[in-house]
């Protein structure tokens, strides 16, 4: 089995204290950071691009997971490749194939993820899941922290967990949405090897302790994974 992690996203962080943001959550575990990159084309608000990924390349320890939900995103891969990132994803909605995207972003070196959205079948990512070596589940419409866990997605993050280990797949797959230590526990026994949390984590008033009760949650739910009937389905 995957160890679980607990990747928390920055979106939720105080921007004017980030280096203290970023220490906090390393201090308590992390080792990874969730980075949301967002257009306000594909979807309805604006954060950052690569010039802020970089200036936290120089301010974090932790590998650094961009989620880019953006449109045409090949066309600024390699810029967020160069600010360093460990991982990028880009979501199979934005693509009109996603195998070519994710070969390229290989070749030049870096973790390649397609995200896919609640309403987004999973057929849609078939092919690219060869590929991937992410696969990040949304359990909310991408566009802001702090949104409630549609429960909903759980079927299909079971179905592409199933799928994984059927077809001998090496993906991790990451939840990210109204992850908190209520919903970790259902995302990690779903299939979650990652869970992104912000809000949970950022909004709390022990960050800490959060991360904390999150990762114990998601742990809980690992250790189920074997039973297919731990939690209803429909
Ligand atoms: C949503 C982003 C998420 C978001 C998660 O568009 O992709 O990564 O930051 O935040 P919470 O955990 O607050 O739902
Ligand atoms: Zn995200």
């Amino acid at each position: 089995m995957k160890p679980l992690r607990v990747a928390p996203s920055l979106l939720s962080a105080d921007f004017a204290h980030l280096r203290e943001e970023i220490e906090m959550v390393e201090a308590a575990g992390a080792d990874l950071l969730h980075i949301d990159v967002m257009d306000g084309h594909f979807v309805p608000n604006i954060t950052f691009g690569p010039m802020i990924v970089s200036a936290i390349r120089r301010l974090a320890d932790a590998d650094l997971d961009v989620h880019l939900m953006i449109s045409e995103p090949g066309r600024y891969l390699s810029r967020f490749i160069e600010a360093g990132s460990t991982y990028v994803t880009f979501h199979v909605e934005a693509v009109g194939e996603a195998s070519r995207l994710l070969e390229e972003g290989r070749r030049l070196g870096v973790k390649v993820g397609i995200a896919i959205n609640p309403a987004t079948s999973l057929e849609v990512a078939e092919p690219a899941l060869e590929i991937a070596d992410l696969v990040v589940m949304m359990t909310v419409n991408p566009g802001f922290g702090g949104q409630a866990f549609i429960r909903q997605v759980v079927p299909k993050i079971r179905a592409l967990y199933e799928k994984r280990e059927s077809e001998g797949y090496v993906f991790f797959i990451e939840v990210d949405g109204g992850v908190n230590p209520e919903t970790a526990t259902i995302a990690a026994w779903a299939g979650a090897d990652i869970l992104v949390a912000g809000a949970a984590i950022f909004k709390s008033s022990d960050p800490a302790a959060a991360f904390e009760a999150i990762k114990r949650a998601g742990l809980e739910g690992a250790a189920m994974r074997s039973d297919p009937k731990a939690f209803p389905l429909a």
